[in-house]
């Protein structure tokens, strides 16, 4: 384990059990539609990765990053977008795959900006919800793990952009999280 991680809170084993039923489900529910992954840079970019591959129907994927301010572990709940798409998507089922819904505040204005675009439909897949912190009126269509009020980090999610790369989740220890 490594040494800034106080306790793992999702094993590498259930990761991918959840992914693969995420998969399935996805799978069913989308056959025979013209389906868009769209992985919000970069803490989706594991789960993206490991949630594509478990996807068994045609799909096309796409890229969004959103900068929300952090300061420490908290998000500000200022959103600015850094990347869009480079298509059009009115000819498809958009699924919008997320690390993790916290305040909910960045999955609603990203909601808000991909709607006026007319898609055929917008849901939501994040591996990770924690319900106690939402803040934006916003649910997810697939959730992976509902998990208590901790900073966690791994499985790309990071803390000051380090961690990302650890193949579980666990809480950071706090004496790895600067005082501000
Ligand atoms: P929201 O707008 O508050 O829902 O924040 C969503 C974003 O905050 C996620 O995409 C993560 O980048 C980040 N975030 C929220 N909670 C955590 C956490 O526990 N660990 C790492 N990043 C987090
Ligand atoms: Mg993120």
């Amino acid at each position: 384990m490594h040494k800034d991680v106080e306790r793992v809170l999702i094993s590498e084993e259930e990761l991918k059990a959840k992914v693969a039923e995420l998969g399935k489900q996805i799978s069913e529910d989308y056959r025979g539609k013209p389906l868009l992954l769209v992985c919000i840079l970069k803490g989706s970019v594991v789960f993206m990765s490991d949630l594509m591959r478990a996807i068994d129907i045609d799909c096309k994927i796409d890229f969004m990053s959103m900068s929300s301010y952090y300061s420490g572990t908290k998000s500000s709940g200022q959103v600015r977008i850094v990347l869009d798409l480079n298509k059009p998507v009115q000819d498809y089922d958009l699924l919008i795959v997320e690390d993790i819904l916290d305040s909910g505040i960045t999955l609603s204005y990203i909601k808000e900006l991909l709607l006026p675009r007319k898609p055929r439909s917008i849901k939501i897949c994040t591996l990770l919800d924690k319900p106690e912190r939402r803040v934006a009126d916003i649910k997810a269509d697939y959730s992976g793990f509902s998990i208590p009020d901790e900073f966690v980090i791994g499985y790309g999610l990071d803390y000051d952009e380090k961690y990302r790369n650890l193949p579980y989740v666990g809480v950071i220890k706090p004496e790895a999280v600067k005082n501000n």
